[in-house]
């Protein structure tokens, strides 16, 4: 389903390692639909914040994150978050995708404050049509197909702890392939 862009208000868009790409048109969007948006992205260290100055033109504030320090603030990107919410910026909405972990941390930030929190869930997909099931993704105590579903949902409702699970189901056969491509030489 299509992201549903409304004039919120003032929105913050976070985006962890390659979550930064769909954070994008995102933000973009929710700056066309007349909101003012904050826009935060994480990464490893500085190698990993992508889209940065491509943010820059289309959010009212960005704020690179890196898990070092080597650029912008140093911590993780819910310590910005926190830190905003801390400064008593007012924040309607809030849409966070990345690592399954990053967005779990984001919804325990907003939780105490009710701020509206939504996350693009990145479940495992195979056929992306409904009829696979290997999107199955828990929300609200009730089974979601994030191909058809979502991939966005209200993150204080969704069982990350399922997600996480879940995305490591084919973790044994990643690693013995990589083992093997890297034995015999071939690029990862
Ligand atoms: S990817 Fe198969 S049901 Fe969603």
């Amino acid at each position: 389903m299509a992201t549903d862009i409304e004039r919120y208000g003032t929105c913050v868009t976070i985006g962890g390692g390659v979550g930064t790409a769909i954070a994008y048109p995102v933000t973009r969007a929710l700056t066309e639909a007349g909101n003012e948006v904050i826009s935060i992205i994480g990464g490893r260290s500085r190698e990993y914040v992508v889209l940065e100055d491509e943010l820059r033109e289309v959010a009212h504030e960005v704020y690179p994150c890196t898990d070092d320090g080597s650029y912008g603030y140093d911590g993780f990107v819910t310590g910005k978050l926190q830190e905003l919410i801390d400064e008593g910026r007012h924040i309607d909405y809030v849409l966070a995708v990345g690592p399954v972990p990053m967005m779990r941390a984001v919804a325990e930030v907003t939780r105490p404050h009710g701020i509206p929190t939504v996350a693009s869930l990145t479940p495992i997909m195979v056929d992306g049509t409904g009829m696979c099931g290997g999107c199955r993704v828990e929300v609200g105590g009730e089974t979601k197909f994030a191909c058809v579903d979502g991939p966005e949902f209200d993150a204080h409702l969704v069982d990350f702890t399922l997600l996480e699970r879940r995305n490591r189901a084919y973790e044994w056969w990643e690693n013995w392939r990589m083992r093997e491509m890297s034995e015999a030489g071939e690029p990862a």
